[in-house]
């Protein structure tokens, strides 16, 4: 009898561990310990989605594919989402990592006018141009180490102008690099010079003048077309801004439709993850001093925590987020890099996993499906990305290794050999 042979564009053949990530919402407890595994399988794609998912004999009989990509073995799985990142910026704070060697700590930087301030002038010196230039670079080396999907936040300008400058540089990016960028306007991040000590006039200009203005902007942008999310974030710690004044920013972006996200508990507890609940955040992000009681109310809500554990190792601290108390009190727990140049000047997700797993006690499989599905999810793309689902977008990783666990267990070399993006291959 003859079978019906469709047409596709793609058939990746014999993946030794097919992992699909798949879930229908942010993977909660025992769930984050399956990654779908499914031994000798193949994925099908037409028109840069995912078509079809499942056995290789199978899928090579169904399907004539126009190119056909032999993963001999190898483990084949979805791109990374980084859920959590500060990658468009100006220079480097390579002599404040100097600094912090010889004692100096990440905030007695920051309160010393260094720290997001001197990043800042940088960017306000910096036109689009450069920007793009030394952003795309960065993205270069995230999309060689399987990163698809990058949520990106502003927040290195601290005026009206300078910000929309990083919110142009985040849609030149998503226009010309094959890496989907997610919008962030994060005017709250800290308290530039010519507001010393006047934080609250400080948040009287992001919230009458800079989320209207980022607010049009995204109006007018292609992000608004094609229906990505745009997120509003502050930077709640002892210091910067306190509960009230990050209250006022999220709410005001909400006024204006952008959906809350929060930096909360990276160095003192102000609340923030209350905050976040209560205002239907996203996600809330840090969680490194995040008491029990929140972590239980985190739990009980459809807010994604994101635990950024490359800051703390950058940092040289040995206190980490209890990722592990996060996962089993069932919060939906993602992963992410914080790429910047203070905190955390890492590319590298199979890297955060590789610390996760150490000093979070993270299982392989709970990190990956962290810097996967559940990233999508803390991201507004939980529908379009972080799994190996038919009608999901067609990112898609084959690694250089046999066993999914190698992405954690070993560290510091590129543990993906092909990335392959909407269906296309898009990396080396
Ligand atoms: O997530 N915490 C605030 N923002 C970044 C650090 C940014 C910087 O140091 O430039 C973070 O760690
Ligand atoms: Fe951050």
């Amino acid at each position: 009898m003859e079978i019906a042979v469709s047409q596709i564009d793609l058939l990746i053949t014999h993946a030794g561990q097919l992992l699909t990530c798949a879930s229908d919402g942010p993977k909660r407890g025992d769930a984050m310990r399956d990654v779908g595994a499914m031994e000798d399988g193949a994925v099908a794609v037409k028109d840069g989605v995912i078509l079809d998912v499942g056995e290789n004999e199978a899928l090579e009989a169904r399907y004539d594919a126009r190119v056909t990509l032999n993963a001999q073995g190898h483990v084949v799985m979805p791109g990374f989402v980084d859920a959590h990142t500060h990658v468009v910026y100006a220079g480097d704070r390579v002599a404040e990592f100097e600094m912090r060697i010889q004692g100096a700590t990440y905030m007695e930087i920051m309160v010393a006018g260094g720290g997001i301030v001197s990043t800042m002038r940088a960017v306000r010196e910096a036109d689009v141009d450069q920007l793009v230039a030394e952003t795309r670079q960065r993205l270069d080396a995230m999309l060689a180490l399987g990163t698809t999907t990058v949520e990106v936040k502003t927040g290195y300008g601290l005026s009206v102008e300078a910000e929309l400058k990083l919110l142009e540089a985040i849609a030149r990016l998503d226009q010309s690099h094959p890496a989907t960028l997610v919008p962030t306007f994060l005017g709250a991040h800290a308290v530039p010079p010519e507001f010393a000590g006047r934080a609250d006039a400080y948040i009287d200009l992001v919230v009458g003048a800079m989320i209207p203005a980022a607010a049009a902007w995204y109006a007018r942008s292609h992000f608004a077309r094609q229906g990505t999310p745009f997120f509003c974030d502050a930077f709640c710690e002892a210091g910067v801004f306190d509960a009230a004044q990050s209250r006022r920013v999220l709410e005001a972006g909400k006024v204006h439709g952008m959906l809350p996200k929060l930096h909360a508990d990276e160095f003192e507890n102000l609340g923030g993850v209350s905050l976040a609940v209560a205002l239907g955040a996203v996600s809330v992000d840090h969680l490194d001093v995040t008491p029990d009681a929140e972590i239980e109310r985190l739990a009980a809500s459809d807010t994604v925590g994101v635990v950024i554990p490359a800051v703390n190792f950058n940092l040289g601290s040995c206190h980490f987020a209890d990722a592990r108390k996060l996962i089993d009190a069932g919060a939906a727990l993602a992963l992410a890099t914080d790429i910047n140049p203070g905190s955390a000047p890492c590319p590298s997700l199979p890297m955060v996993m590789a610390i996760a797993t150490r000093y979070q006690r993270l299982l392989p499989a709970e990190a990956l499906n962290a810097a996967t599905i559940n990233a999508a999810y803390a991201v507004g793309l939980g529908e379009e990305v972080g799994s190996l689902q038919p009608g999901k977008r067609a990112d898609i990783l084959i690694l250089n290794v046999r066993d999914y666990r190698h992405l954690a267990y070993a560290f510091g070399a590129n543990p993906v050999a092909t990335v392959i993006k909407a269906g296309a291959v898009v990396s080396p």
